[in-house]
């Protein structure tokens, strides 16, 4: 079969790392089937779906139940499964089985295991499985009611702010937990300058350790905030140009290797009420690819064959599967 591609860029399928899809438990926000479709719309063909369903994908069995529910799905499916049973962050999960039963990667996403203890005894148990640990990367106990970020914008509106080091603390910690125990650590929606820095160095040093930006941390700064309009709320918090421009600086030197959406939606309902009441997510698996090409490529900070690098043959390395090359014989 000869496709006449003239004038076209062909590029191997995009591998999105990080999505939520809502099923089982929030269908009002989500389907298995909508998520998919909608992930088919952005020129994606593998998702990795985040467990925090209800009940949350923290065994076995609940990887098997998402590959069958997602086995009509117009694009592949590949589970993330929990750290710790129901994400309470104390006993952890069969990690071994659920690596068994299909899952490609470990997250407690929505939140970070904040007992440090049980945290390096999970990546302990991930390494000895060659299963990479996916970090959201948020100390609970610095929120301190925070729904935006920490700046300009927060003060206007008058609503309590997220500080770059609610962030930037777990960066630290995971990266030094990481050198310890040799695992693969997958830091999440990076969105602070010193995230990127941190990153940078422990590159340097040898630490086996990837980073994502989403679209809408590279895209957007706090300042494009209309108002109190709860579709700019998200978790990391659009942050300041200064972050920006250090999250654009590490795509294109390499330092992040991916662009994952976070693709998060809610009920329409809940996202109507005020930014300090609506839940924190943004969609994104529709429009990431034309999101990077207009942020990325047209201002020349990353060449087009770069954005492929970030959005499929990177995260197919990433989670050690095929996939991500035009080469002979390659999926
Ligand atoms: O904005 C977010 N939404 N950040 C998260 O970490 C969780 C996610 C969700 O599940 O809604
Ligand atoms: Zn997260
Ligand atoms: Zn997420």
């Amino acid at each position: 079969q000869v496709i006449d591609a003239t004038g076209k860029y062909v590029m191997p399928g995009l591998i999105d790392l990080h999505v939520h899809l809502r099923e089982p438990g929030f269908e009002y926000k989500e389907t298995i089937e909508t998520g998919t479709k909608a992930a088919a719309h952005g020129g994606v063909t593998s998702i990795c779906p985040m467990p925090n369903t209800k009940p949350v994908i923290d065994s076995a069995e609940r990887i098997k139940d998402l590959l069958i529910r997602a086995k009509d799905a117009p694009v592949h499916v590949l589970p993330i499964g929990a750290v710790t049973i129901g994400q309470e962050g104390k006993e952890l999960t069969d990690i071994a089985a659920m690596k068994e039963a299909g899952a490609v990667a470990l997250s407690e996403d929505g939140k970070s295991v904040m007992d440090t203890l049980v945290f390096r005894k999970a990546l302990w148990k991930a390494a000895e499985c060659n299963i990479p640990m996916f970090s959201h990367c948020e100390d609970k106990s610095l929120v301190d009611g925070g729904v935006m970020n920490a700046g300009a914008k927060a003060k206007e509106l008058g609503l309590p702010g997220i500080t770059n080091a609610v962030e930037d603390v777990i960066v630290a910690r995971d990266i030094l937990l990481a050198k310890e125990t040799g695992v693969h650590l997958h830091l999440c929606h990076c969105s602070t300058k010193d995230s990127v820095k941190m990153i940078r160095i422990a590159k340097k040093d040898g630490v086996s350790v990837s980073a994502e930006v989403c679209p809408h941390h590279f895209a957007m700064t706090e300042d494009e905030i209309a108002g109190d309009d709860a579709n700019y709320k998200m978790n990391p918090p659009l942050r300041s140009a200064a972050d920006v421009e250090a999250l654009v600086d590490g795509l294109a030197d390499g330092t992040m290797e991916a662009i994952s959406t976070d693709h998060a939606p809610h009920g329409e309902e809940e996202k109507k009420q005020s930014i300090a009441k609506a839940p924190f997510g943004i969609v994104g698996s529709e429009t990431a690819y034309a999101l990077s090409v207009t942020h990325l490529v047209k201002t020349g900070k990353l060449t087009p064959l770069q954005l492929v690098e970030k959005m499929s043959t990177n995260p197919c390395r990433i989670l050690s599967v095929p996939g991500g090359t035009l080469s002979v014989g390659a999926p």
